[in-house]
């Protein structure tokens, strides 16, 4: 069989562990042979390929980003997109495809497969780790990794001249990474999307943490919102082709707020690519490399429609439209159970 693969969305540490891990399975046991399409989905649009053979695939192991180039290309808002992702499948003489990506592009996989009928296998990636049919997705743990070792440091800096530090993490509905990475580093308030936050109540936890004689440090998520409120945005005009608007914002007006509310200095870091760039962690190594094994079986057994996730212990397979149809968000259990650390 003649197998595409293609890595979309925002990129993240271990997408070249999946790719690896596809490519030897595929080549050593089943004798596939492999392309490579270029920057997601608009690859198989315009058909730009590269070769994908064991030489290709070596040494890439701990490195980060994508050999194959990623974007937010959304082939079904193009003119003749099916058709043309079509032709250029059989052009190449491409078989079946590996799509490695998130809710958006493998929302795209799961209506070429199920509508247009398109042989996809989907591998869920993303750092935000907001997608439901899976316990986690590769990429996740590097980015708390990074956050929290970025949040100890500033817990010293903060405390050598009194003031309070904002973090502003990675999260656009979900708060999973604040959430890890807020409890991981000791934060004394962690604000997610899924939970509207009230600035009152954010200003007495940072006065109640300088009684106590410590500097606070806030870690909040891109996508969090004042209770009466906005979304916070620097740039409230730039879209991708999901339509998703570009975050980041939130963290620079909270230390504004909490400096003019509580009269104390406050300064702001916005953590921003650093957590999906670079070598990913040994965990992120090992599930993505999982992932590309199972991922290779699938399409070997022509479980088409289906993507690979992390069940437990166990690599399972879920429908690709059932696997992107809801966001995994932090329950609100969860989120009470960390409140003991606030202020
Ligand atoms: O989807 C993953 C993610 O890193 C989000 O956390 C973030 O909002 C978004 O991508 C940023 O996208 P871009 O790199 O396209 O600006």
């Amino acid at each position: 069989m003649r197998i595409g693969v293609l890595t979309g969305g925002g990129d993240c540490p271990g997408l070249n562990a999946v790719i690896r891990a596809v490519v030897r399975k595929g080549v050593q046991d089943y004798d596939h042979d492999f392309i490579g399409f270029r920057d997601g989905w608009r690859g198989p649009l315009h058909g730009t390929v590269v070769p994908l053979g064991i030489p290709a695939v070596r040494g890439i192991l701990p490195r980060g980003g994508t050999i194959l180039g990623s974007s937010r290309t959304n082939p079904l808002k193009e003119a003749d997109g099916v058709r043309r992702i079509k032709e250029n499948l059989a052009a190449h003489e491409v078989d079946a495809l590996i799509a490695i990506g998130g809710e958006d592009t493998l929302g795209v996989a799961a209506r070429l497969h199920d509508e247009h009928g398109v042989r996809c296998v989907g591998v869920p990636k993303t750092i935000d780790n907001d997608l439901s049919a899976t316990d986690y997705t590769f990429g996740f743990d590097t980015a708390v990794n990074i956050a929290t070792e970025a949040i100890d440091r500033l817990h010293t800096t903060a405390e050598s001249h009194m003031r309070v530090l904002v973090v502003e993490v990675m999260g656009r509905h979900a708060g999973w990474i604040a959430l890890h990475s807020g409890l991981a580093g000791g934060a004394n308030v962690i604000l997610v999307p899924e939970r509207p936050f009230d600035l009152d109540e954010v200003c007495d936890w940072v006065t109640s943490r300088f009684r106590a004689s410590y500097a606070p440090i806030v870690v909040v998520a891109e996508g969090a919102v004042p209770k009466d409120g906005d979304l916070v945005l620097k740039n409230a005009s730039a879209r991708d082709s999901f339509g998703h608007v570009r975050l980041s914002g939130v963290g620079e007006w909270l230390a504004e707020e909490i400096e003019r509310r509580t009269g104390k200095e406050a300064r702001t870091t916005v953590l921003g690519h650093v957590q999906r760039g670079g070598t990913p962690s040994a965990f992120d190594r090992w599930l993505a490399t999982r992932f590309g094994l199972h991922a290779i079986e699938a399409v070997d057994d022509g479980a088409f429609g289906s993507m690979v996730a992390l069940r437990g212990p166990d690599i399972v397979r879920v429908p690709l439209a059932e696997a992107t149809a809801r966001i995994k968000t932090v329950p609100a259990a969860l989120y009470e159970e960390a409140r003991v650390f606030f202020g």
